[in-house]
């Protein structure tokens, strides 16, 4: 289904909205090998997404109707395997850049690709990618952005959405193209090999970025403060003695 509001080249030019749908990432993947070639920057969007997954095999819960849920397909050829969290990066920042002008300046990337308002969660991404050789062929990003949902379970207290910051309903498919336009010129700006540009952008826009915190990792409690990310996407913490510890996705917990 063609889909004119969509202004960029090729991000959500191939729009196709579900009504009910377990996973539109398990739905993309799906269709990506199943079908004949799929274009590259299809959206598949759900209405209902409910058996939504998130990182760590957690799962994505969304009221029906409210929030955007949606996956879009990227063929990252370009991008060798070893830089995969630039894709992480650019998704990131594409999402930041559109919720940005709505909601300013508590909005932050909180390592590796949530994405915060204040000290809670607006939204979050599963970027799974098909790898063939050393590149990367097929990649599925799949976000979920809270917008127009009123309350969360008890058992997501740190879960918040756009209107409970701005008490107002945003249109979806509006939002919905304006992420797809943003990512696309991250993307492009990847492929166009502006790596640094997409590096130091992102670095500037993290969640705690360079402010004193306490976290915990294997080793237990511990203060800190980030100060980088490497190119691989490890996050970098100056612990109080001084030394630089790396982490990767599962080995720091941030505390508040
Ligand atoms: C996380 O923060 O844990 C990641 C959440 C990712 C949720 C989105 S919603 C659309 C897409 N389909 C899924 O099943 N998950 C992602």
């Amino acid at each position: 289904m063609q889909n004119n509001i969509f202004s960029g080249l090729f991000v959500g030019q191939n729009l196709l909205t579900i009504q009910q749908v377990d996973s539109t990432n398990n739905y993309l993947k799906q269709l990506v090998s199943n079908s004949k070639p799929l274009i590259e920057g299809t959206v598949i969007m759900a209405v209902d997404q409910y058996a939504g997954r998130g990182q760590h095999q957690n799962g994505w819960f969304a009221e029906p109707g409210k929030n955007l849920t949606f996956s879009i397909l990227l063929k990252p050829s370009f991008l060798p395997v070893s830089q995969q969290f630039d894709l992480v990066r650019a998704i990131s920042l594409g999402v930041f850049d559109a919720l940005h002008p709505l909601l300013g300046d508590g909005l932050t990337i909180k390592w590796p690709n949530d994405i915060y308002y204040g000290n809670r969660k607006l939204g979050g991404m599963l970027i799974e990618n098909m790898i063939q050789g050393l590149q990367i062929k097929n990649s599925i990003a799949g976000i979920g952005i809270n917008i127009n949902q009123e309350g969360f379970p008890e058992n997501l207290p740190g879960a918040i959405s756009v209107k409970q910051i701005l008490q107002q309903d945003y249109d979806l498919k509006y939002l919905l193209s304006e992420i797809c336009r943003h990512v696309e010129a991250y993307y492009l700006s990847l492929k166009a090999d502006k790596i640094s540009l997409v590096r130091n952008k992102y670095l500037s826009r993290l969640y705690r970025l360079n402010e004193e915190g306490e976290f915990k990792s294997k080793e237990g409690r511990f203060s800190g403060m980030i100060h980088r990310v490497t190119d691989s996407g490890l996050l970098v913490v100056k612990n109080n003695k001084g030394e630089d510890l790396e982490f990767s996705l599962k080995e720091i917990e941030f505390l508040h």
